[in-house]
């Protein structure tokens, strides 16, 4: 059995370039039938070409695009069997809700009656019935995208792609709308290729994340693989939000447990492959941080409470180490709280930090040299 018959979307050694910047350099990827996928990545990462690409809205220099392993990448962009979801709504202003879902069928010359149907349900499925008699400008902007997402699966497309389709909403409607995409594609069964620069976005929605940099696809996995094993420093800095201790390598034990020195003190690590000297980056999230009153075994992270910060059901209790560095560790509200000038140690599971080669082993080299009795001493 060929592994193409499981693949909805290949991309085959795609080259696009605008003017003399070249986005694309032959870029393969392969999206699976039915699957959620997510391309995240920074602004200007080559996200919307992708798509246009794909719908054929922008030419290939060069490269295949195969659609259930037929190639479409030579057809007009009409005749491909994919539609898009775009950020800003484009739906005719001049036309009533019903027209501006029914306006693709009415080109494929089916009854009125199966028209009705069909638009009946598109709406139903976005949650709008009742809304086919309004105008556009009579809509919000949350009912309008909605709209736009029904014109967009009336005909049942094999493939639907969204280039950031709820960037335009408020936060609010941002988070409600996410879980109704996924119920969405859930239901139709489709394959939906979801473009965006939120990382939370694409984390709880996706069957997988593909992080972008600069044209190139740095890692693709499940939500929780990227969140939990982020491959490159750049998949590690830009999905979530984590404390960054540059150190050095004191000593490995059993090829994996390691004990890390930093500026700021020392704490124990798990990883493999690591050399006694080498430069390390420890990455760990706010959240996995845990401030003590006593030293912890093991640990040697002792700071200084300087600030206390809300937001919502949050709280970031920024600390100061010994060497400047704050750390930022994020609670809920409500439990205790330490007090800003208290002197704590900190400390995490040894399993939850994750420990990468520094890109740049001469700028550190310093830490070899930092002092420790400045350490012991606060
Ligand atoms: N029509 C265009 N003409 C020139 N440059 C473009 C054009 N469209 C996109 N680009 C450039 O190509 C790069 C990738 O753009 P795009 O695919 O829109 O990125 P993203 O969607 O990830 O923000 C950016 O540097 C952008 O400025
Ligand atoms: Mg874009």
């Amino acid at each position: 059995m060929s592994s193409l018959q499981n693949r909805a979307i290949e991309l085959v050694k795609l080259n696009k370039s605008y003017g003399n910047f070249q986005v694309l350099r032959d870029f393969s990827f392969s999206i699976e039938l039915g699957e959620f996928l997510s391309l995240l990545g920074p602004s200007g990462c080559g996200k919307t070409t992708i798509i246009r690409l794909i719908a054929g809205l922008e030419n290939l220099q060069s490269g295949e695009i195969l659609l259930d392993g037929v190639r479409i990448d030579t057809i007009p962009p009409y005749k491909r069997p994919v539609n898009t979801v775009f950020q800003n709504y484009a739906l005719f202003p001049h036309m009533n809700i019903f027209e501006n879902i029914a306006y693709g069928l009415r080109a494929k010359h089916l009854s009125s009656g199966m028209i009705k149907e069909k638009v009946f349900e598109a709406l139903e499925l976005v949650q709008l019935t009742g809304f086919e008699k309004r105008q556009p400008h009579q809509m919000s902007g949350g009912q309008k995208q909605r709209v736009s997402i029904a014109r967009a699966i009336v005909n049942k497309p094999p493939v639907l792609l969204l280039d950031e389709p709820l960037t335009a909403l408020d936060l609010k409607l941002r988070k409600e709308m996410r879980y109704e995409l996924r119920n969405l594609q859930q239901k139709l069964g489709i394959t939906f290729v979801y473009v965006t620069h939120d990382q939370e976005e694409a984390l709880v929605m996706s069957d997988r994340v593909a992080v972008m940099n600069g044209g190139v696809i740095e890692q693709v996995g499940t939500p929780q693989e990227i969140f939990t094993h982020p491959k490159s420093r750049f998949a590690a800095e830009f999905i979530g939000d984590n404390n960054i201790f540059e150190g050095q390598i004191q000593d490995t034990q059993d090829g994996e447990r390691l004990n890390i020195t930093f500026e700021s003190g020392l704490a124990p690590a798990l990883g493999r492959g690591f050399k006694k000297g080498e430069i390390v980056n420890l990455y760990i999230r706010p959240d996995k941080i845990r401030w003590n009153l006593e030293p912890v075994p093991g640990f040697h992270l002792p700071g200084r409470v300087i600030d206390l910060v809300f937001s919502g059901a949050l709280v970031s209790v920024i600390v100061e180490m010994v060497n400047g560095k704050e750390v930022r560790i994020t609670k809920l509200a409500g439990r205790n709280l330490p007090a800003p000038g208290q002197k704590v140690f900190l400390s995490w599971n040894e399993d939850e930090a994750l420990v990468m080669g520094s890109p740049n082993q001469q700028i550190y080299s310093l830490v070899n040299n930092f002092d420790l009795t400045k350490v012991e001493q606060t």
